[in-house]
């Protein structure tokens, strides 16, 4: 999708800072030049792509939204090599590290959109995603930033759309002042409901949790939490 036809030209704010970073080594910008394309999500029209024409196997379509270095989309890719993952991630960096992860493992589940996933979530079809994943998305601390976090009430609408119902979307934040302003938002929202029931369910990393070296970098105010949703069967 070119930025004119996008809906976020002159839209949206952008909810990333910078996508260029140091240079790419050689390898990576053959990756990017060879294997991006091959591999990339094709997206060309509101709601037009049915995610399992990409990946007629996949038992489920999973999404992750701003993959960062692309350690949780490789790691979830390999051990369930049955789910179809869409990853998507703006800077170019991260982009060319997954796809060196993608060639390293050999894995042939995972479908690249390198550009603003709420493009690519306004491209699926309705009730295509089994499971999303939104972790550690940049928290824009200062208060006159915080209007560019992604969790926003019409960016929770868009998801809402694209899931399954009873599909799971999991968020997590080591951000206070954002692991507040997203389970207020989750939880206003009527499609959504958090499924934990004792603090250990949100403050503790979930079992098949895959923690990233962004994570590890611990750069936010609190412990990580975890907080997992499921979209009602009822719509
Ligand atoms: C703080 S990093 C965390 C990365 C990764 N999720 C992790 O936990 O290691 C957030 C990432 O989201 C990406 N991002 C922010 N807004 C995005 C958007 N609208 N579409 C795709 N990626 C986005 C940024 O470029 C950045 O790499």
């Amino acid at each position: 999708m070119t930025d004119s036809k996008s809906p976020f030209a002159g839209g949206p704010l952008k909810t990333f800072g910078r996508r260029g970073g140091r240079p790419l080594s050689r390898r990576q910008r053959i990756l990017m030049d060879e294997l991006l394309p091959r591999i990339s999500v094709p997206i060309d029209a509101p709601g037009a792509l049915d995610p399992k024409t990409l990946l007629e196997d996949a038992a489920e379509i999973w999404l992750e939204i701003g993959f960062g270095g692309g350690e949780h989309v490789s790691g979830q890719a390999a051990a369930h090599p049955n789910v179809g993952i869409l990853a998507s991630e703006v800077f170019f960096e991260g982009i060319a590290k997954l796809l060196g992860q993608i060639e390293d493992e050999g894995l042939s589940n995972v479908r690249v959109w390198p550009e603003d996933a709420r493009q690519m979530i306004d491209g699926l079809s309705a009730k295509s995603i089994d499971r999303a994943f939104i972790l550690f998305p940049d928290p824009w601390p200062k208060a006159r930033h915080q209007k560019r976090r992604i969790i926003q009430p019409d960016f929770l609408d868009a998801l809402a759309r694209i899931m399954k119902p009873g599909g799971r979307v999991r968020f997590a934040t080591d951000v206070r002042s954002y692991a507040d302003e997203a389970l207020e938002r989750f939880l206003a929202h009527p499609d959504f409901t958090w499924t934990a029931r004792l603090a250990d369910d949100w403050r503790t990393a979930p079992q098949d949790h895959i923690e990233t070296r962004y994570q590890m970098k611990k750069l936010g105010d609190i412990e990580p939490v975890y907080y997992d949703f499921i979209l009602s069967e009822q719509f």
